[in-house]
Parts: C-alpha cells; structure tokens; sequence
C-alpha cells in the first residue's frame, strides 16, 4: 500500500503536553505526530503535518492536499465546532476525510456539541487520547485498501 496522509493541527494544539493535561494528555504535538507518522509509514504511507492557529490556513492546506494528498485527517480543534469554511475546503476534498478528537466533545460543554465537520468526513474518532489518532490511520489504512490503493 502506498498513500499520502496529510495529518493537520488546528487551534491551541501546538500547546498539548502543557494545555489542560487532564483533559488532552500530557503528550505533545510532536510526540502525536511521531508516533501516528510511524504507524501510518508501517503501512506504507507517508504523512504531512500543518498546525496552524489561523483558520485561512487550514482552509489554504486543505486546498493544497486536494492536489497531493490520498487522505486528510484532521483535528480541527475549537474550529471543529463552528468553521463553515474549513467544512467547505473538506467537502472539496476528493481523498479520504477523517476527523479526530483527543477529547469526546459530545461529553463536554454544549458549545462543543456542533461538529461542522462532521457532515463532510468519512467517519469521527473522539475521546481516546493518543489512541484516537492510532485509530485514525488504521481508518485510513483499511479505507485505502478499499479503494486499491
Ligand atoms: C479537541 C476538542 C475541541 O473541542 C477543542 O477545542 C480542542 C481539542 C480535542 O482534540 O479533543 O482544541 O479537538
């Protein structure tokens, strides 16, 4: 299997490790990034990674994964739960869509209730720490497959 995964970081995420620990983990972007980007290379994919904490720029590497990228799996952060134009660069992407929670937003504040994103993505993964990106590029492992690829 072969395939390019674009792994983007939204808003606060840059601080995990020193954020909240007690409700994102003690593990920093980084050490996600590693860890999903050896497991994504076991199958045979590469990974790109883009934090940023400006919306534009996340709607902007959306748009550039449209020409490269086989997947794109995302934690969009806050944006998640009221960003229509990263909704909008997603349901333009063609490739696989996954959105990804450290955290199980449904089981927190009400404003974190509304995913704008859930409408354009393959599937939502939430609330199992680093494990939630472990499960991600299994996601992206078997919906590759399912194409061929
Ligand atoms: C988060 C959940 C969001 O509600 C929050 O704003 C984040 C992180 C998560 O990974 O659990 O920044 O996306």
């Amino acid at each position: 299997m072969t395939g390019t995964i674009w792994l983007l970081s939204g808003p606060n995420l840059d601080l995990l490790g020193e954020r909240e620990p007690g409700v994102y983990g003690t593990m920093s972007l980084d050490e996600h990034v590693a860890r999903f980007t050896e497991l994504a290379a076991s199958f045979g994919c590469g990974v790109h990674h883009v934090q940023s904490n400006f919306e534009g720029d996340l709607v902007e590497a959306v748009h550039a994964a449209r020409a490269t990228a086989d997947a794109i799996v995302i934690n969009a952060g806050a944006l998640t739960h009221y960003s229509w134009s990263l909704r909008d660069a997603l349901a333009a992407f063609d490739g696989i869509r996954i959105e990804v929670h450290l955290s199980n937003p449904a089981a927190r504040e009400s404003f974190r209730q509304l995913s704008t994103l859930a409408a354009v993505v393959d599937g939502t993964i939430a609330g199992f720490g680093a494990t939630s990106y472990d499960l991600a590029a299994y996601a992206v492992r078997d919906l590759l497959g399912a194409r061929g690829q």
